[in-house]
Formats: C-alpha cells, sequence, structure tokens
C-alpha cells in the first residue's frame, strides 16, 4: 500500500525553495547511508535551524535496504520534534534512474524525486521526466529534473567529460516537463576528485587551485528562466583538513579537490536554491575513524569511532549550513 509522505512528517520541496529563491540562499542536501549520518545531519540541521534535503540514492536504497531508510527517516522527524528542532525536512531520492525507481520511491513516503535523464538524447529526457512528474505530482510530490552531464560518476551513469548545461535548452525542458526544479552542469562533479592536478593552479603555498565555476553559464540560464530553481550536484568541498587526516593515518588519496566555499556562497546567492553534499560527509567520517583507531590501536566498540565521526560530521555541516549555504535560521 502507498505511503503518503505528510503522514511520515515530511514536506515536499515546494516552500522551502520558494524561501531560499527570495532569502537568497541555497537549502543543504546531505546524503546519508546509515543511522549516523542521519542522526548528524538532523542535529546539525536542527541546530543551525536549517530547512534540510535526507537525499537517499539508488546506491543507499539498496545498501541499507529501501524500507529501513524510509523509517530512518521517518524516524528522523519523530527524533527532531522531540529535540525541539521545528525544522523542515524533505525526504529526496537523489539521482533517480527510471520511471519505476521513482515510482517506488513516491509510493514509499518520498516527498521529493530526481529523475536523472541527463544521459539520455534531449526528447528522451523530456520524455521520461514528463512521466515522473505526472506520477507525482498528482501525489504532491516536487521532481528535479537535470540537463547537462557532470564530470566523473553520477551514481551508474559514467560520464568522461563534464558537458555544459546549454542555457538555450532550459526552457523547453521546464516547460515541457513540468520540473519543480532543475539540476544543471556549470563546473562541479561527483566525489572527492572534482579535477585532474593539470586542470588546476597552484597557490603561494603550493595548494592545488580548480578553475572557476561556470558563472556566466548559470547567468544565461537564470535570463532564459528567471526565478526557476536551479540545483548543483557535485557541490563538495573535498574539506583539505579531512583529506590531511585520512592520508596522515594510513590513508592514501591522492590530489583530492574540490570546490571553493566562495564559489558556492556566490552560488547560493543565486538561483541556485539546492546544493548536493555527499564525498565532503564521507571524507569526515573516513578521517575520524582513521584517526580513532590509529590512536586507539586496542578499541574494537564501534560506537567508540562512530561517535567522533558522528560529532565530526555536525560540525561540517553546521559550518556550511552557516556560513557556505546561507541556510542557518532561515526555517
Ligand atoms: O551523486 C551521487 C551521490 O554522491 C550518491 O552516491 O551512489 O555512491 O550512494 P552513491
Ligand atoms: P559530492 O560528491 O560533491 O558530495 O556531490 C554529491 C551529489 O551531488 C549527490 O547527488
Ligand atoms: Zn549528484
Amino acid at each position: 500500500m502507498a505511503v503518503d509522505y505528510k503522514e511520515l512528517g515530511f514536506v515536499n520541496t515546494e516552500e522551502m525553495f520558494k524561501k531560499a529563491m527570495e532569502g537568497k540562499y541555497a537549502v543543504p542536501a546531505y546524503n546519508f547511508n546509515n543511522m549516523e549520518q542521519l542522526q548528524a545531519i538532523v542535529n546539525a540541521c536542527g541546530k543551525s535551524g536549517s530547512p534540510v534535503i535526507l537525499q537517499v540514492s539508488k546506491g543507499a536504497r539498496s545498501y541499507a535496504n529501501e524500507t529501513l531508510l524510509r523509517y530512518l527517516g521517518q524516524g528522523a522527524v519523530a527524533m527532531a520534534r522531540e529535540s525541539g528542532f521545528n525544522i523542515p525536512i524533505a525526504l529526496h531520492l537523489d539521482h533517480g534512474d527510471t520511471y519505476e525507481t521513482c515510482v517506488s520511491c513516491i509510493d514509499g513516503g518520498f516527498s521529493s524525486v530526481m529523475i536523472d535523464g541527463s544521459h539520455h538524447p534531449f526528447e528522451k529526457n523530456i520524455e521520461e521526466t514528463k512521466k515522473v512528474v505526472e506520477y507525482a505530482h498528482e501525489r504532491g510530490v516536487t521532481v528535479e529534473g537535470e540537463l547537462g552531464v557532470l564530470a566523473g560518476i553520477e551514481d551508474d551513469v559514467e560520464a568522461a567529460k563534464s558537458i555544459y548545461t546549454q542555457p538555450e535548452e532550459v526552457i523547453e525542458f521546464v516547460d515541457k516537463t513540468g520540473v519543480d526544479s532543475l539540476a544543471i552542469s556549470i563546473g562541479t562533479s561527483h566525489g572527492a576528485f572534482k579535477f585532474t592536478p593539470e586542470q588546476c593552479t597552484k597557490n603561494d603555498q603550493g595548494v592545488l587551485v580548480p578553475p572557476p565555476l561556470r558563472f556566466d553559464i548559470l547567468e544565461e540560464i537564470e535570463k532564459q528562466i528567471p526565478g526557476f530553481v536551479i540545483v548543483l550536484h557535485g557541490s563538495s568541498s573535498v574539506v583539505p583538513e579531512y583529506v590531511k587526516m585520512i592520508n596522515s593515518n594510513g590513508g592514501d588519496l591522492k590530489a583530492a579537490v574540490g570546490i571553493p566555499e566562495e564559489q558556492l556562497r556566490k552560488a547560493a546567492k543565486s538561483a541556485v536554491c539546492k546544493i548536493n553534499i555527499d564525498s565532503d560527509g564521507r571524507l569526515v567520517m573516513t578521517g575520524v575513524i582513521r584517526k580513532t583507531l590509529a590512536e586507539k590501536p586496542g578499541e574494537f566498540d564501534p560506537r567508540k569511532y562512530l561517535g567522533p565521526a558522528r560529532e565530526a560530521l555536525v560540525e561540517m555541516m553546521i559550518h556550511k549550513n552557516e556560513t557556505v549555504l546561507g541556510s542557518a535560521g532561515r526555517y
């Protein structure tokens, strides 16, 4: 039997995006796969008073079991309310690959879905996206589509290079599909290795500086569809502190580079109302777990290393909400 997201305590993204557009900030969309990540997201967004989108990928659904994930999400709402956090919480499918995956999530209590048809030819992308929008909107669920291909790996979809969104395509896509928000490609990419060292320059300290995002394309898109909600994927900053923590505790992440915080801050002040962050959370958890186990080799109680990792995640996300996305205090 289908579950209504409203009964689970979730909201769709309509109101949060309206406020984000007016207030010139972006709502964080944090991915989770397990209980500790989810606890950290709720506590960080609750403490900083930020609306939040709990993001579940197809990979997360199969890793954690899709039914359990939904109950975890429902538990997160209950935990937030019990803690006195009155923030709006959406449960969102990240990179939905097919109509069927989206329907399964909508029927399972998700309040928002992404149908990622960006790897399809334009017409096919429109057709797939429109079908999802029709099913979703009948049930009050909001839909994110994507135009343009991000460099790197988007779930199962491999793209050899970044194909920027073409501004001249966005009006037709938005009109014909009826989507509520549009993910675009302006130079971000998924994972911890967003740019090769050859694509970067070096600053005075020898730190790799990536090429700037294509704000010119973003501006063109905004001119074509004024006031329409834009989404940025692949927006982790690959926080150097945690890359260093991983590498100095037995890890091996060479030349990991992300999107500088100032650029994300600039994007958040534009029509970009949703910013996706997954890799930074992975790096924080891995860094703290590695460090804790290196310092205490006799430790074997998972709570003793997952606990500190969870605390560090809270700190990282509060920092993002307060100083990068600008969503703190905006619930
Ligand atoms: O954009 C992709 C997200 O980071 C999810 O990654 O498919 O490994 O869960 P995943
Ligand atoms: P990062 O890999 O940069 O965290 O991006 C995550 C993302 O876009 C999830 O959809
Ligand atoms: Zn993504």
